[in-house]
């Protein structure tokens, strides 16, 4: 019994990170087919057209125009803009959904997305830096789809320090992103993974002055020197840099100190966080920004919800404020389930 007389807390078995890793999330055809189309637009794929047209997938991967009415439309294009079709079944749907944004990402609408895995309590690892895995299966498979519609995958030193991820886009059927470390000081050895294996290119971004320092490449990435005024790397700058590249879609996948200085900088056009049912007590925080005091001064940006799994998922449109919840009586309150 704990001192205030109640049964101790206790924890299930935790999952480990082999349990995640093997676990496979089934994907049926049609949302199979979905990716296709993601992947197809993405890489430009697409018939030429600005009339009003539903959109299906030829043999060759191609986006096609359908007669109209077409049970095997996908897509939709309705003024230029791409949409979800009526006839997408359900779980293609919430697929084309979540993803459409990303997708259709272009020179002249370049897009910032980034993404966070927390507990119910707010926090991203343990206090040690553990965090295999907060969120489950769905949601590491979201992150690998993130990572193949994207043209960039963003982390920060201690990322890479605690984790050594590989960031590629094994587990999504598409291809790997460029691999974006930000290292200012070159703090990091060469013999972590993103440095040293060959699945995908990586960017080492670090203040100007340290570029010659170790010499132009660190183990097979390519250094690159940036503006850092009081040691805090100029983000708009980087992401100019990476347009240059070509790059449309770029993806900051953490850690918590990352996000925050790209969200306070004000250089994301969407923030994802995924919220798992853990409770860490205490840890490394997710999103940290300056102090407001007042709730009113606080971002509330619109967001749709996805359930991933036991996890859920808030993806929030920066560039749109949602209102401030009104306060409800018994009658007008809303309830209801996602899943
Ligand atoms: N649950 C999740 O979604 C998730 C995702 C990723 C990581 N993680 C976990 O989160 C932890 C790491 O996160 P973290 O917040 O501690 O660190 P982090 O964001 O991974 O890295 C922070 C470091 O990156 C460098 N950096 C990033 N942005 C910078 C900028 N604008 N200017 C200058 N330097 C910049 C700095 O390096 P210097 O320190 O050299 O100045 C900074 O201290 C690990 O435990 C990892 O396992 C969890």
């Amino acid at each position: 019994m704990s001192p205030h007389g109640a049964a101790p807390l206790s924890v299930r078995r935790p999952l480990s990170g082999d349990d995640v890793a093997d676990a496979a999330v089934s994907v049926s055809d049609d949302v199979r087919r979905a990716w296709d189309a993601l992947l197809a637009l993405r890489a430009g794929r697409l018939a030429p057209g600005d009339g009003d047209q539903d959109l299906g997938l030829d043999a060759a991967g191609r986006l096609i125009p359908l007669p109209p009415g077409s049970a095997d439309a996908l897509l939709s294009r309705r003024g230029g803009t791409i949409g979800t079709a009526d006839a997408a079944s359900e779980a293609a749907r919430a697929l084309l959904d979540l993803y459409l944004p990303i997708a259709a990402a272009s020179a002249e609408r370049p897009l910032t997305v980034a993404h966070l895995g927390q507990s119910l309590d707010g926090y991203i690892a343990t206090d040690s830096g553990d965090s295999f895995y907060v969120t489950g299966p769905d949601n590491v498979l979201h992150l690998h789809r993130m990572r193949a519609l994207s043209g960039a995958v963003i982390v920060g030193a201690e990322t890479v320090s605690m984790d050594d991820p590989r960031l590629t886009a094994r587990r999504a059927a598409g291809p790997n992103p460029l691999r974006v470390v930000l290292d200012p000081r070159r703090r990091l050895a060469a013999h972590y993974r993103v440095f040293s294996d060959r699945e995908a290119p990586t960017l080492l971004i670090c203040a100007e002055d340290r570029v010659d320092e170790a010499g132009p490449a660190h183990g097979r990435a390519e250094v690159v020197g940036i503006p850092a005024p009081a040691g805090r790397l100029a983000l708009d700058a980087l992401l100019a840099l990476l347009h240059a590249r070509g790059i449309r879609a770029v993806f900051v996948e953490g850690g918590g100190a990352t996000v925050s200085h790209f969200l306070q900088a004000g250089l994301l056009d969407r923030l994802q966080i995924a919220v798992a049912p853990i409770v860490t007590g205490h840890g490394r925080p997710g999103i940290r920004l300056v102090a407001r005091h007042h709730i009113s001064e606080c971002l509330r940006p619109a967001h749709r919800v996805f359930r991933m799994g036991g996890d859920v998922l808030f993806d929030c449109d920066l560039g749109r404020e949602a209102e401030a919840p009104e306060p409800a009586d018994g009658a007008d309150a809303s309830l209801s389930r996602i899943l």
